[in-house]
């Protein structure tokens, strides 16, 4: 037997396995505890659990790194583009020459989604927000695509599923934008790629040719990349969870989109620069929001900051705020608030308040000024993080179902009421 951990109750000692991962991770693997102790562990929001074993990401969230499958997050960012990196997450490696043209091809032909979804994108309020567009058409698909509803499917099935996931998706977001702005909607090109496809259904008119800015495809390249997967946290333990049941990659992706769409979680976005905005309509007064933000009797969160598992610099926010400067430049322009978030980072990063507790910008603090200077409205910043998301989700869902993973059921203590007698309804007072 390797490393154990002993653990000792009611002067008994039980021994149980010690976990060790690739990157020298160690975990107890307390899968007998019950059995042998009738005891069980309490962890709300799971901070020192593990879900899972997993090859798809490794975050070490002292020293700020992040790899998908063993890649550095830098190198990826810096040499490839959102599709390899996408077949990367999913199949486990880069894909050779044959591989990526497949998997193209592949994302090309399931491009377009069956015409009575638009419906769904019609009937919906003008007013919806995006990430519930998202959910409720992704959930819809299950009806339009039966084929995939096979908890069983064939690889085949399932690299079709993947494909129409990855393509379909980007296609509904686009359209779901251009619904609530009360514009026609404009259908992917063949000939055009993944990233400038989605620009294209975003920003293209009918009346006139949309010519992709290589500039603008660059940047969406790198932003879905930054995005694209990040190990448990709480909309990919969702896409597990319900997955675990053996429902279908509809309803573990729909069920996704909308724990993402939580200000803690991905819809942090989008309150980042609605805080950057009030901070800017209020005069620019950082440091008065810097105490808010520390004040525990203020409802008031710096967003943006903070993570579960990073406690040093999120290696994306540091890339994502490095391509800012360049982005907004090359797109002419000047945003007051990129100003403010920066002098709220100086402030944060010298404060004791953040220092201690070790809160540093997530990758969440500067997307949006970029998302804002490509021109793309608040409400579909959360949109965004979904689509980077995607093959993440994907990937994770898949590891899941390859390992054959048990259903999701975790326990609990009871603290309610002890044994009651029903009382008649006269009876009560
Ligand atoms: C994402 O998990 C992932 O990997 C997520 C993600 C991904 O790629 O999937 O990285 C994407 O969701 C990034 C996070 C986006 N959310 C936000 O920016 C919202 C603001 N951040 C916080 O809500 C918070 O930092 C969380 C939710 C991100 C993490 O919360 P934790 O781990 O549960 O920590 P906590 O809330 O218990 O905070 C610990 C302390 C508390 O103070 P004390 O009770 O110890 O005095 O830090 C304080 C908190 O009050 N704190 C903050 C703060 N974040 C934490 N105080 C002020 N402002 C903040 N932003």
């Amino acid at each position: 037997m390797g490393e154990t951990a002993k653990i000792e109750i009611e002067g008994k000692t039980y021994e149980f396995p010690v976990v060790v991962g690739t990157e020298n991770e160690k975990g107890i693997d307390i899968r007998t505890l019950r059995d042998k102790t009738g005891y069980i562990t309490l962890d709300p929001g799971y901070p020192n659990t593990g879900s899972c074993l997993s090859g798809i990401t490794y975050i070490d969230g002292e020293k700020g790194i992040l790899r998908y499958r063993g890649i550095p997050i830098e190198d990826l960012a810096e040499k490839s583009d959102f599709v390899e990196v996408s077949y990367l997450l999913i199949y486990g490696h880069l894909p050779t020459k044959k591989e990526r043209a497949w998997f193209s091809n592949g994302l090309t032909r399931h491009s377009l989604i069956h015409e009575d979804l638009l419906r769904i994108l019609s009937d919906l309020p003008p007013n919806t927000h995006p990430m519930a567009t998202l959910s409720a058409v992704v959930c819809a698909m299950s009806a339009y695509y039966p084929q995939f509803l096979d908890p069983d499917l064939s690889k085949d099935k399932v690299d079709a599923l993947i494909l129409s996931m990855l393509s379909k998706v980007r296609t509904i977001a686009a359209f779901a934008y251009k619904k609530s702005i009360g514009q026609p909607i404009i259908y992917p090109k063949n000939e055009v790629s993944y990233c400038g496809n989605f620009l294209r259904m975003m920003y293209g008119v009918p009346a006139e040719p949309f010519v992709v800015d290589p500039d603008l495809e660059k940047v969406m390249n790198l932003l879905l990349i930054l995005h694209a997967d990040h190990e448990q946290n709480c909309s990919t333990s969702t896409v597990r969870l319900v997955g675990s049941s053996r429902a279908n990659l509809f309803a573990s992706l729909s069920a996704a989109i909308l724990a993402l769409w939580g200000p803690l979680h991905g819809g942090a976005n989008q309150k980042v620069i609605e805080m950057l905005e009030l901070i800017q309509a209020e005069g620019g007064n950082y440091k008065k929001f810097m105490e808010l933000a520390k004040d525990k009797n203020s409802s008031f969160k710096l967003f943006g900051f903070g993570h579960r598992v990073y406690k040093n610099y999120d290696p994306r926010a540091k890339i994502i705020k490095n391509a800012c400067d360049l982005v907004l430049k090359k797109l002419g322009v000047d945003d007051p608030i990129l100003d403010i978030a920066k002098n709220l980072e100086k402030i944060a990063l010298e404060d004791s308040y953040f220092i201690e507790r070790k809160l540093y910008p997530n990758v969440d603090f500067y997307s949006g000024i970029i998302y804002r200077a490509m021109g793309i409205p608040v409400n579909m910043f959360t949109v965004m993080f979904a689509l980077g998301r995607l093959p993440g989700w994907i990937a994770q869902w898949k590891e899941m179902i390859e390992e054959n993973a048990k259903i999701g059921r975790p326990r609990q203590i009871y603290v309610g009421n002890v044994k009651s007698p029903y009382v008649p309804t006269d009876q009560r007072k």
